[in-house]
């Protein structure tokens, strides 16, 4: 299972339902054996380089790609937003086929989606998708792993729901919204209608639905949205390389969409469950969340810290999860 053996992996739609549960299985097998302590035994990337780009920020997706490489015998190299010519003097075309010529494989975070496509493209060797601002797939690998680990006894993906809150005309809502049509999921996503996905995602999601049997809404009100749902899940107000003048706005358009105990209740659900795939504004420990509170009068946006520090918060398991199922991807693809 999950043979994708010279793929790249940019975007979810590339592959097929069976290819994309193939990965969560096996990214549960592999934490199976590193809990075991069993992996030392059978790694499977010795002698393998992998090249890390950031030209964006990162905690989960760069730990895991290192964590996840040596873990299974390969070295990276992390370059950091200064860290390379690329995008300077140096174009990603010529790039890709210079890290090419010494990589078996390289990790993208950075704007568009287009960049990370061009240098799969030409680099000759698996590209991988650390975040685009089109989309985060790999991070719906992790949240699909956590889904199945917290479902209810004897359920499986095709039988669970979850609402996502908040901005989705973003990397995460396009994720959510086409990563449910594809495993055959029930999505919700609740927004205002302004921040919906665009409406070329949400048909591309919805031609998926009629071949998985997912279930599809959008949707503005968050009672309806959030009836019977198995997860909650939310993400930032205002993702990364988005200008600062956006966060008024977005306040003012998304407050009544906050995760707060109040919405885990209208669930009607007492088993839910909550995932953010961090970082999260739910409390005054950051330097922008201190500058929102004087200017707002907010303690915390898109979820509030009674619903993150509770019982029904599955945040760090989450967290967790995106170093196994990125290990997935890497053995699966380089192993
Ligand atoms: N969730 C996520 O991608 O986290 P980082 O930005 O820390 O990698
Ligand atoms: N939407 C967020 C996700 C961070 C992991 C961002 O792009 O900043």
């Amino acid at each position: 299972a999950a043979d994708l053996a010279g793929r790249h992996f940019l975007k979810e739609l590339d592959f097929t339902p069976e290819e994309f549960r193939g990965l969560i299985g096996l990214a549960a097998r592999l934490k199976e054996a590193k809990r075991a302590g069993t992996e030392r035994d059978d790694q499977r990337l010795t002698g393998r380089n992998i090249a890390l780009i950031f030209e964006k920020s990162s905690t989960r997706t760069r730990c895991s790609f290192e964590v996840a490489a040596a873990d299974q015998g390969a070295h990276t190299t992390y370059l950091d937003p200064s860290g390379s010519h690329l995008g300077k003097k140096e174009s990603v075309k010529d790039t890709a086929r210079v890290l090419g010529r010494m990589y078996d494989g390289i990790q993208y975070r950075g704007s568009g989606q287009e960049i990370v496509e061009e240098l799969a493209a030409h680099a000759g060797v698996p590209v991988y998708n650390g975040l685009t601002d089109q989309w985060h797939p790999t991070q719906m690998l992790a949240d699909a792993l956590t889904m199945t680990e917290h479902a209810p006894q004897g359920r499986g993906l095709g039988d669970l729901s979850y609402a996502y809150l908040g901005d989705a005309r973003s990397n995460m809502g396009n994720s959510y919204l086409v990563t449910g049509a594809l495993l055959g999921m029930d999505v919700r996503i609740v927004a205002p209608r302004s921040l919906w996905p665009e409406e070329s995602v949400t048909a591309r999601a919805r031609a998926l639905a009629e071949s998985t049997g997912a279930r599809i809404t959008l949707t503005e009100e968050v009672e309806e949205g959030v009836r019977g749902a198995d997860f909650l899940t939310t993400d930032v107000w205002v993702s990364m390389g988005e200008p600062p003048q956006v966060w008024d706005e977005r306040i003012a358009l998304l407050r009544p969409y906050a995760v707060t105990m109040d919405v885990l209740r209208a669930t009607g659900n007492p088993a839910v469950r909550f995932l953010h795939c961090l970082p999260a504004f739910h409390d005054l420990g950051t330097a922008v969340a201190r500058e929102i509170h004087e200017r707002h009068g907010l303690t915390s946006l898109e979820v509030t810290d009674e619903v993150f520090e509770s019982a029904h918060s599955v945040v760090f398991d989450e967290a967790e999860n995106r170093m196994h199922t990125i290990k997935a991807v890497l053995v699966a693809t380089l192993g």
